[in-house]
């Protein structure tokens, strides 16, 4: 029920709306558009059994060009049965709302219309690009962990610059995992398999179900696996190779996970270092945080700052009952220096509720960029486009553009720069 309310409830209009107002400055190099993509329950037909990321995808976005904020669109993602809901990135030059489980991505136009279900990333086998879909700043491929619900085995498939597929490794399992996210670095691939997985068409926690950690070489080859004690992943925030060790930052939950009750658990900030003989874990921040994101020009290599959402707050994503841990990290989003071991936090006011934070470079220091996320404008009960600089993380934002409408808290969302 309680994510049909508040942050969470969703809008039933698509509205289109031209130069938006703003408080502050566009930054003028910010040019592209910063989409997001999230489920958005029409039609539930018994509230008090409605699980969150039930619900039609719908993808909010703005356009920035040379300072102004030129549109603002919300538009269904319209795809037969469940539409593609959990991310929108570009590839190719063109948009793909993604989904997982064996659904189908969905291309969409510029202004955010369905064009149609696509097979971006498609194998012989009918497997699709998934959802946390990764691309390579290198060689500008994209690398997907694909599972289909129904299937004992997963896919690492890579799809090349051009959206030609042209390497795809099938991972045997023993059933069908929860795969949602994975970590990739310069020469592996790393994926879990969690007691998190599939009985029939049920996702549940299976008790007594270790956590596996698996190495891969990149190119493909045999999975070499670790056992660690049961434990849930939500999102990898970047990995990286370290001598014949595989660091991945990544947040983490103690089980067990309920897929009808993620507010639940607590999500941390964690490090595995993946050795040949074992996986030490180590916390990096203990506060309940998630959808972590890092400059994607620095993914799959050594790094030093990463950006995470807090989940401290009934009406946050993943939210744990209970009082708040720390009245600082309510409606706030975290920098985390880890060169340092450090972290600051942007606070925003009650009510307004902050989802994840997407960095959009602007030169080529690691945090030489801004932040932007959509955060809730109470005093007009309708969302703002947050902007803020990586650099005066604590500041004021630079700019908040002011939409016509809620933005309800959602899932995953890309800065797509101007060509
Ligand atoms: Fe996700």
């Amino acid at each position: 029920m309680r994510y049909l309310e508040g942050a969470f409830a969703p809008v039933t209009e698509e509205i289109t709306a031209f130069d938006l107002p703003v408080t502050g400055r566009i930054p003028a190099e910010l040019n592209g558009r910063y989409l997001r993509n999230g489920p958005n329950a029409l039609g539930v037909e018994d509230p008090a059994v409605h699980i969150w990321g039930m619900g039609q995808g719908m993808v909010h976005g703005v356009r920035l060009r040379e300072g102004r904020a030129e549109w603002y669109r919300n538009r269904f993602v319209r795809t037969p049965g469940f539409a593609p809901m959990v991310n929108v990135i570009e590839h190719a030059r063109r948009t793909f709302a993604l989904a997982e489980g064996g659904l189908p991505p969905a291309e969409l136009d510029d202004d955010l219309n369905t064009v149609g279900p696509c097979a971006l990333g498609g194998t012989a086998d009918g497997f699709t690009a998934g959802a946390h879909s990764k691309h390579d700043p290198r060689t500008g491929e994209l690398h997907s962990l694909s599972y289909m619900v129904g299937v004992e085995l997963v896919q690492h498939i890579v799809t090349d610059a051009g959206g030609q597929v042209v390497r795809t490794t099938s991972i045997p399992m023993t059933r069908t995992p929860f795969m949602h996210d994975f970590a990739l670095t310069e020469n592996h691939m790393v994926v879990w398999d969690t007691p998190l997985g599939f009985d029939g068409f049920d996702c549940r926690w299976l008790p007594g179900h270790p956590t596996r950690v698996g190495v891969m070489p990149r190119t493909g080859g045999r999975v070499r696996w670790q056992e660690i004690g049961p434990v849930h992943v939500s999102h990898t925030l970047n990995a990286y190779d370290d001598g014949d060790t595989v660091v991945v930052d990544l947040v983490t939950a103690q089980g067990p996970f309920d897929p009808a009750d993620p507010g639940a658990i607590r999500p941390v900030l964690d490090r595995w270092t993946i050795g040949p003989d074992r996986v030490h874990q180590r916390r990096i921040d203990d506060r309940p945080q998630d959808f972590p994101r890092v400059n994607e020009a620095r993914l799959t290599r050594p790094y030093r700052y990463g950006y995470s959402a807090a989940t401290a707050l009934y009406g946050i994503p993943f939210a744990p009952e209970g009082p708040p841990p720390d009245d600082a990290f309510v409606n706030a989003l975290v920098k985390h220096d880890l060169e340092r071991g450090t972290a600051e936090v942007h606070a925003f006011g009650r009510d307004e509720a902050a989802g994840e934070a997407v960095f959009a470079a602007t030169g080529e220091g690691e945090d030489e960029g801004f932040l932007l996320t959509y955060v809730h404008n109470p005093s007009r009960g309708a969302g703002d486009l947050v902007i803020l600089s990586a650099q005066d993380f604590t500041g004021e934002p630079v700019a908040r553009v002011h939409l016509p409408g809620r933005v309800p808290l959602g899932l995953h969302g890309n800065w797509l720069p101007d060509h």
